[in-house]
């Protein structure tokens, strides 16, 4: 009688693929060179990023939310150039991110005031310049302005100006900039810096809310004619992050207080429990905005705030009783988790 064959391969089915008793797919060389081509193209993508070949501006990019998306799109592939006013600390950002003073470098610094129309023209200029085109323009530059509480009726006019020109003009010129050079390519991602202040009152002063709501408005007003030529406009409204931005601002209403204090009060102004809110979480969707993954996104405000702006507790007694009728602008206004400013 036959002895019956081997359960496992026996040295003497050691050999090659095809010899070996390792089943019918593996005996195929061609399956094989597809498996590894299909790994070694997506190997390549994942090296090249997902911003592979696009030219991005990114205003504010020296610092805080700007620095960490200029990183981002760094390491998906882009070429990035920083538009700042801080030279010393572009410079140094750019060169953090490999970048080189030539004209061949992918990652470059350039002075930019965004309040300075002619300025805003140079940087979208420079990027056609260095690398032929822009794909994506990050109107992200902004200033908080007075944060201390003032009655309306001693509101500072050029403080609210100030602000103005930064948060709001800043970002017309960069969306009119951006525009002039993307939509005779009939391509391009533009995406503004609004706030959940675009939102939501009672979170910063009228100068700031109204300066973040018009970006907000601004994007909804010029996204149907980008969309009627190829570009997309779009804006990301965080809710509190740890920047500069946010950390000096809360010296402000807090002072005395030294910066890690700061940090864990803006934190706290968070509504997610977990994870905080970082400047990354912002890179993030900035990053998906400017991919091809967003290609069909338009006129949308991505708000990233673990839920802040769609959650608010009812001013009610205890459950059982019933006083409140109409809402004195309960639904417009929501005051931040922190504590009692000066604490
Ligand atoms: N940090 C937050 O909590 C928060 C929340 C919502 C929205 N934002 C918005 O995010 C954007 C980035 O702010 P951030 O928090 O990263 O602060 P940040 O201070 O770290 O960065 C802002 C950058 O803008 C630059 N800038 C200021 N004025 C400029 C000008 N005139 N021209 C060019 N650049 C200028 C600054 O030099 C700085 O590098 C701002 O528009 C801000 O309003 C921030």
């Amino acid at each position: 009688m036959a002895s019956p064959p081997p359960l496992l391969p026996t040295p003497s089915h050691r050999g090659s693929f095809r010899s070996r008793s390792y089943g019918p797919l593996l005996a195929q060389p061609s399956l094989i060179y597809l498996l590894a081509i299909t790994a070694l193209i997506v190997a390549l993508l994942f090296v090249r990023g997902r911003l592979a070949g696009k030219v991005a501006v990114i205003t504010g990019g020296a610092s805080g939310i700007g620095k960490a998306t200029a990183a981002e799109f760094v390491r998906n592939g882009a070429r990035v150039i920083i538009a700042d006013v801080q030279d010393d600390l572009g410079w140094a950002v750019a060169e953090e991110l490999g970048g080189r003073d030539d004209d061949h470098s992918a990652v470059r610094y350039v002075r930019c005031d965004v309040t300075d129309e002619a300025q805003v023209a140079a940087a979208v200029d420079l990027a056609v310049a260095l690398h032929g085109r822009l794909d994506v323009m990050f109107n992200n530059a902004g200033i908080t302005g007075a944060l201390s509480p003032t009655p309306l009726g001693s509101m500072d006019m050029a403080d609210f100006d100030r602000v103005m020109a930064v948060n709001l003009r800043g970002v017309v010129a960069g969306v009119k900039h951006a525009a002039r050079v993307m939509v005779p390519r009939r391509r391009g991602s533009i995406i503004c810096t609004a706030s959940t202040t675009a939102l939501l009152g009672g979170l910063a002063p009228p100068a700031y809310t109204a300066s973040k709501a018009a970006v907000a408005g601004l994007v909804r007003a010029t996204a149907g004619e980008m969309a009627r030529s190829g570009v997309r406009v779009n804006a990301i409204s965080p809710h509190a992050v740890p920047t500069p931005l946010a950390i000096t601002g809360m010296a402000q209403w807090f002072p005395g207080t030294d910066v890690e204090e700061r940090r864990r009060i803006v934190e706290e102004m968070n509504e997610m429990v977990g994870p905080a809110l970082e400047a990354e979480d912002i890179a993030r969707a900035a990053m998906y905005l400017a991919s091809d993954e967003a290609k069909y996104v338009n006129g949308h405000n991505l708000v990233v705030d673990g839920g802040f702006t769609v959650n608010k507790q009812l001013n009610v007694p205890a459950p059982g009783r019933h006083n409140l009728v109409v809402d004195g602008g309960f639904t417009v206004n929501k005051q931040l988790n922190v504590p009692a400013p000066g604490r």
